[in-house]
């Protein structure tokens, strides 16, 4: 019979894990507060520098509520997320006011701050106030759908929903903090992301992932996104002497700033221009064959139309530049690779 889930944890914690973080040294609800807040989406070795200097400036929650924004900030300065930093004040400034500069004792009111959510929440009563309430970070979401079997991006909240249910079934009846510390722990060194630790394991013996030889399946990724794809169509307008007419693409968007063939929507507008602009016969429109470039978020598959123009046509629109060039001159322009290949192409 395998011991149950905390046990193996609880005893792994004891030989194990970490307990000389700086703030376990002088365990009291704000610098748990304070480190948990850090330590979100950020490894502990970055923390610890700035958890230090911060609580040698800060000593309570009452200096941390008089302090200026900006000096907060300042100290905050390469540790990323700083909303994290403005929510520890307007939350140090709400616990002034409202909790006699001290942290609540109850879930509920520790989840109605800001910047504090069920898992840090949680983290809190466990590891301040050693109170029985569950964690769910980014760590412990992967210990648990491994050991679990449970498949689903946990981004997605029935699968999260359900990882909350595990993580409560699973609590122990003592010694919450360590338990706490300890997932958090195995998360971190053994049930790692990638190539995890899983013959180190205490937990391997019952790890559904790991039986399966699958562990590299749980979590479930992201969802990629569908990466979409977009229609342009170019007009390639050569004039009688062989120059290619131009456009300038806004400063902004996708090849800002750099020469292109003028781009429409459709055909229809492609047509009507050329009509228009270059008094060219719709006739004499010669659609080539499609190109695809790929973007890192979209396709575009783009449609040329190859029209030989009389007309100089210069600058009509104010809000676009248009220009004629020879192959040549044009090739010394920025220019979008595709714009470049289609250039070398006609020379
Ligand atoms: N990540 C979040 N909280 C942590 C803690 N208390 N110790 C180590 N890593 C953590």
């Amino acid at each position: 019979m395998v011991p149950p889930f905390h046990e193996q944890l609880i005893n792994w914690y004891d030989t194990h894990g970490r307990k000389d973080l700086p703030w376990q040294h002088d365990i009291t609800p704000y610098h748990v507060w304070l480190s948990e807040i850090m330590l979100q989406q950020t490894q502990v070795s970055t923390v610890i520098p700035y958890y230090l200097r911060f609580i040698t400036q800060y000593g309570d929650i009452t200096a941390l509520a008089s302090a200026k924004l900006d000096d907060i900030l300042s100290l905050w300065t390469g540790l990323g997320y700083y909303a994290r930093a403005r929510n520890l004040h307007k939350t140090a400034n709400i616990l002034v006011k409202q909790h006699h500069a001290e942290m609540p004792f109850s879930i509920d009111e520790l989840v109605a701050l800001p910047g504090i959510g069920r898992s840090t929440a949680g983290a809190i009563m466990a590891l301040a106030h050693h109170q029985n309430h569950p964690i769910l970070d980014g760590n412990v979401k992967r210990v648990l759908a491994r050991y679990a079997g449970i498949s689903g991006w946990p981004g997605k909240k029935p699968v999260e929903q359900k990882l909350w249910k595990i993580a409560e079934s699973l609590l122990p009846d003592e010694r919450i903090a360590n338990y706490t510390q300890a997932q958090m722990d195995l998360g971190a060194t053994i049930c790692k992301r990638n190539k995890p630790l899983c013959l180190q394991c205490p937990l391997n013996e019952d790890c559904k992932a790991f039986l399966l030889g699958k562990t590299e399946l749980f979590p479930t990724s992201k969802p990629k996104k569908e990466i979409s794809i977009r229609q342009t169509h170019w007009l390639i307008a050569q004039s009688i002497n062989g120059e290619i007419l131009l456009e300038q693409r806004p400063a902004s968007g996708i090849w800002g700033g750099l020469w292109s063939f003028p781009e429409f929507d459709n055909s229809t507008e492609l047509t009507f221009f050329s009509q228009e602009k270059l008094e060219v016969n719709p006739q004499e429109i010669q659609q080539q064959k499609q190109i695809r470039h790929a973007f890192t978020h979209f396709k575009l598959d783009i449609t040329p139309y190859l029209v030989h123009s009389s007309d100089i046509y210069q600058k009509i629109d104010h809000n676009k530049i248009f220009d004629w060039y020879t192959i040549r001159d044009a090739l010394q322009l920025g220019l979008p690779a595709p714009v470049k290949a289609f250039l070398t192409l006609l020379e």
